[in-house]
């Protein structure tokens, strides 16, 4: 990989990842800031064949166990050079240990290669960890999406800020 942990290895997600892919989208530091609530194996196993399915779900692999995990879409036609980044967890026992760090400056270090011009994603409101986290990478907050996300066990909504990262032609 390009990025700062020469350990870790990136693939694409397959059938057989799903028992340890649940166990971190599932786990209780986690499932909050990702796009489901908490459910059965069963039921998570039709999310998750959709996302091996979409080629577009990564896996990062530290030694044979998985550290951690994103999805990257690129948008088609005229917006080709957008790239929609989402589902990004790490292993909850590797949280603040330069994981998503690593991942992520690989996934940059990739697309920009790849004639990719912006990345974008959505952050709920509450994750301040993950915010700072995007803007140290360069992300910046450009819209607020109000009330896009609820949680099944809260009364209330919850705003996202869409962040995006400008790969400037002069740098
Ligand atoms: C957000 C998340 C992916 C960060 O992964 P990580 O591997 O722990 O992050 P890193 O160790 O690479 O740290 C990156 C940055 O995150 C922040 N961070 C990491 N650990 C932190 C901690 N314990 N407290 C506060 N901020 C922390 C810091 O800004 C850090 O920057 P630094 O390296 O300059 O200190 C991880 O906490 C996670 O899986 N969270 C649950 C799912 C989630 O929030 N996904 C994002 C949805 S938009």
């Amino acid at each position: 990989m390009t990025g700062t942990d020469k350990r870790l290895h990136r693939r694409l997600a397959k059938a057989d990842d799903l028992d340890a892919v649940f166990a971190i989208y599932m786990h209780e530091q986690v499932v909050p800031y990702l796009g489901y609530d908490p459910m059965p194996i069963t039921a998570f196993a039709d999310i998750f064949n959709e996302l091996v399915a979409s080629r577009s779900f990564f896996i990062y692999e530290d030694g044979a166990q998985i550290a951690g995990f994103y999805k990257a879409t690129r948008y088609p036609g005229r917006a080709q050079h957008v790239v929609q980044l989402g589902a990004l967890a790490v292993r909850p026992d590797l949280h603040g240990s330069g994981v998503a760090r690593a991942m992520i400056g690989d996934a940059i270090a990739c697309l920009r290669i790849d004639d990719v011009r912006r990345i974008e994603l959505y952050v709920e409101s509450d994750n301040p960890r993950a915010i700072r986290f995007y803007e140290s990478l360069g992300f910046q907050k450009e819209a607020l999406l109000r009330q896009f996300y609820k949680r099944a066990d809260q009364d209330h909504y919850i705003d996202e800020h869409v962040m995006s990262l400008i790969f400037d032609d002069s740098v």
